[in-house]
């Protein structure tokens, strides 16, 4: 019988694909250290039985069909999911999975960590610092504000989510939240209040999101939303880019309608909005929020696994079909 072959769209660390070679399976890598382009992708799709792809992918219809009859599953290597068509997935009874449980710890600590750099200025300051401008300590250098006894406003409660809560109740933060669904679990645990968006926005110091990106995530905070934020208020988003109208951002910022935003996605990725990269009370980090080597790997083993699991006829426990 001819070896399952896997197509890996980009190098990933070597634990997940030794589990595939393992199985016997013919694994193709990209050689190239970037993005294929469409048309590289449709060739190099071609016979394949499961695809390895990344979020910088688009897969949908025209590549599975590109890959033939024999495609079992696209296996995407994060956590989002919105560059895959799952219906189309589904159409073709073609499995999808992602990496869900890989970068929940990882994600939470970076959204924590632009937290903090947000409120105590660490950007800034490193900067002053390092051009050689820190002359002696002054009672107002760099005042920040504290993080302790604050608001953070948690929107979008998943595995995420939970994961910043908390972190952020061991620095002395008070949670609020909103998600589709309450969750009185939290609740109970983490004493998070359950409010509507527009109230959480009114009342939190800082806010972080965690959403997937779908149609009704879109510009979820948009002019109408920052404008409901208080004056000293923080934005945190290491979601996905368009949830933010990253114009509104622009706008809200230059007029300092709230005190900064901390971003690691972006609206037209990896490109930034006019005049973002220009605003002093912002933080940019670029979609680095589940880069650390640990969570890596842990995603190339969940993505190899999901891989591993459909070949051999079972449903993946990270399946994206409902
Ligand atoms: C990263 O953004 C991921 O979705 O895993």
């Amino acid at each position: 019988m001819a070896k399952p072959k896997v197509y890996v769209t980009r190098m990933i660390c070597d634990n997940g694909i030794k589990m595939l070679k393992d199985q016997g399976y013919d694994v193709k890598i990209n050689p190239l250290d970037r993005v294929l382009t469409r048309k590289e992708l449709l060739k190099n799709v071609k016979g394949i039985d499961a695809l390895l792809c990344l979020l910088t992918d688009k897969i949908d219809g025209e590549i599975m069909d590109a890959a033939g009859k024999n495609l079992k599953i696209v296996a995407n290597f994060a956590v989002g999911f919105d560059n895959l068509d799952l219906e189309a997935a589904k159409k073709r009874g073609i499995m999808a999975t992602n990496t869900p449980q890989g970068s929940t710890e990882a994600v939470a600590e970076h959204a924590m960590g632009l937290l903090l750099a947000s409120a105590r200025r660490i950007v800034e300051a490193d900067k002053f610092t390092r051009a050689n401008k820190y002359k002696g300590w002054k009672p107002f250098l760099f005042i920040g504000e504290d993080v302790h006894d604050k608001t953070l406003g948690i929107i979008g409660l998943g595995r995420i989510g939970f994961a910043v809560a908390a972190r952020a109740l061991c620095f002395g933060l008070k949670i609020v939240y909103h998600d589709v669904v309450r969750n009185p679990e939290f609740e109970a645990k983490f004493g998070g209040k359950f409010m509507e968006t527009s109230d959480l926005l009114k009342q939190s110091d800082f806010v972080t999101l965690h959403v997937p990106l779908m149609p009704s995530t879109r510009h979820l905070i948009g002019k109408k939303e920052l404008a409901l934020m208080k004056k000293s208020a923080y934005l945190i988003n290491t979601s996905r880019g368009p949830v933010i109208d990253e114009k509104a951002l622009v706008a809200a910022l230059k007029k300092k309608q709230i005190a900064g935003a901390a971003i690691d996605v972006y609206e037209f990725e990896p490109k930034l909005s006019p005049g973002l990269a220009k605003l002093s009370n912002i933080i940019l980090t670029p979609h680095i929020a589940s880069a650390t080597i640990e969570t890596r790997r842990k995603m190339s083993e969940i993505a190899a696994q999901n891989i591993i699991e459909t070949l051999s006829g079972k449903t993946p426990v990270h399946s994206l079909h409902k």
